[in-house]
């Protein structure tokens, strides 16, 4: 009783508060507590499924077993799924296989329609998509709508790309010889995405592997099932043929799931989203099948303001990216360096700024943050602040843990003061901490910004047009953002260097990683014409 007054009092309007006599305060303090928690209703109830999909059918785990999937918001439970393991996955992949045949044969614009039927079924549900998402992975509804938009544009973008997929007539070296070449489908692919998008990380995936008329097993996230599966009951709405479009879900056995979509020597592709560490490892055990692999790993973007950027852009630029899902994307800002002269007023505005935050439930109309996926995500935040602070980092705002709320939650915080020394500056936080380190010159920032193992993304704010050309050429990172921090777009190729991983997803690139360039030569071909 005690937490819930607690947190119904931070949600409740001070102005109005101070108004309430005891029992009606407490009344509508129930209310706001109640508001800020209530299970969504969905207008379309059928997209709520506890089943998964594969090979056109719902079923559950050959073995019976479920797993359990809370809200993170409020710890209580939104539902089981099945816990599905080697035997399921063998069998999603079986599907997957028999459906290539038919689906590969396709014309490109037969699977463009499809893909466009998916999109607008999407939009037509986006509402209800939207709650899933803030329902299951706390995102607020405002984000988890942006979201729907973002997923469903990939397959918008997929289905222009399918009939566009050109070969190419090649001058041979031979005399006599014709050279051209076809792209083919690289055949079964095996996709693993994570929690922080569930809709869109499947999306950009499955579009692209779809327009180039592959089929797919996709292993959904343990944390964030439930979207996964709506989208499955659309792309059933949809048309895709049985066995084009597979689900396994799992918790508990998620490396068994992993193991055996890399193990398998029908999956000819692997793409995953997801940690280095995980990465190196989903890598070594598709060595033994040579397979097809892209992968997009783990950032620790640096996001470097210097004293010519106009600083309402850099403030606007730095809350849009470090504090986007609560920080909990690849390409969040992570550190940020701010050259000296302009360091107390960037520090000054943006704290400002962090303060307006509200941070609650995702179904709660005024909140902007939602919490943090769970409680090893906080605990993960905390030692950095608690490292930041032990070696001189000064909070402006924020450093808690937020316990009246619920144990996924964490005050969005600035420290200044920051050195190289701290964790925070080799470490992703993936968390709602912005860290901000003086610099003093251009060449100082570029070396400390390439001072990672990851290159995912980088940002920068300068009105200086050579600086703006010179440093982006000298980051080394795989996608750059200049006076903005939103970079993430359908059209954009997306994708890292260094342990950030390889391949890049959704842009004129993307599908390229589910095709196999074929070439064929006809030789004797240079004959002079018949009757010459
Ligand atoms: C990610 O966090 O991996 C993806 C972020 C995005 O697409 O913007």
């Amino acid at each position: 009783m005690k937490s819930l007054l607690a947190a119904i009092s931070t949600t409740t309007k001070p102005a109005l508060r101070s108004h309430l006599q005891p029992t009606n305060h407490l009344r509508i303090l129930r209310a706001t507590y109640a508001m800020q928690h209530t299970v969504p209703s969905l207008s379309d109830k059928s997209l709520l499924k506890d089943k998964t999909y594969i090979n056109g059918q719902w079923i559950g785990a050959k073995s019976g077993k479920t797993f359990e999937v809370h809200d993170p918001a409020s710890g209580k439970l939104i539902g089981t799924m099945p816990e599905m393991d080697k035997e399921d996955t063998e069998a999603a992949i079986q599907a997957a296989a028999d459906a290539l045949p038919a689906f590969r044969k396709l014309t490109g614009r037969e699977r463009a329609r499809m893909l466009r039927k998916w999109y607008t079924l999407m939009m037509e549900n986006a509402e209800d998509i939207a709650k899933l998402i803030t329902w299951e992975n706390g995102k607020p509804m405002a984000d988890a709508k942006g979201e729907v938009n973002y997923a469903a544009n990939f397959f918008e973008w997929f289905s222009e790309e399918a009939p566009r997929v050109y070969g190419a007539t090649i001058p041979a070296s031979i005399a006599g010889n014709r050279v051209y070449t076809t792209k083919e489908p690289v055949g079964v692919c095996g996709l693993i995405t994570p929690w922080n998008f569930p809709a869109a990380m499947i999306t950009r995936k499955v579009g692209a592997a779809l327009a180039a008329g592959c089929t797919v097993v996709a292993k959904s996230p343990g944390e964030t099932p439930f979207t996964a599966a709506a989208l499955a009951e659309l792309a059933h709405r949809a048309g895709i043929p049985p066995g084009v479009f597979n689900i396994v879900t799992a918790l508990k056995n998620t490396p068994e799931v992993g193991s055996t979509i890399t193990s398998s020597n029908t999956v000819k592709k692997v793409s995953f989203t997801g940690s280095t560490g995980v990465g190196k490892l989903l890598m070594k055990q598709s060595s033994d099948t040579l397979k097809k692999l892209s992968f997009e790993l783990g950032g620790n973007a640096p996001f470097i303001v210097f004293d010519d950027a106009d600083l309402d852009v850099a403030v606007a630029g730095a809350i849009a990216s470090k504090f986007r899902s609560s920080g909990q994307t690849c390409v969040c800002a992570n550190r940020l360096y701010v050259q000296k002269g302009i360091y107390d007023d960037f520090a000054q505005a943006f704290t400002a700024k962090v303060k307006e935050f509200k941070v609650g439930s995702g179904f709660a109309g005024d909140v902007t943050h939602g919490p943090l996926i769970h409680d090893r995500a906080v605990d993960k935040v905390d030692a950095h602040v608690r490292d930041a602070e032990k070696q001189g980092g000064k909070v402006l705002v924020g450093g808690q843990k937020m316990p009246d709320l619920g144990s996924n939650y964490f005050q969005p915080t600035v420290i200044r003061d920051m050195t190289s020394k701290m964790n925070l500056a080799h470490e992703e936080t993936f968390g709602p901490v912005a860290g901000l380190f003086p610099f003093d010159s251009e060449a100082e920032v570029v070396k400390l910004a390439n001072d990672a193992e990851v290159g995912l993304a980088g940002y920068f704010f300068s009105r200086d047009v050579q600086r703006c050309f010179r440093v982006a050429e000298a980051l080394e990172v795989g996608m750059v953002g200049i006076n903005t921090g939103l970079i993430s777009d359908p059209a954009a190729p997306f994708g890292g260097v260094k342990w950030s991983g390889f391949g890049r997803e959704g842009s004129k690139y993307g599908i390229d990683e589910y095709m196999t360039v074929k070439m064929v030569t006809l030789g004797g071909m240079g004959m002079p014409l018949q009757g010459s």
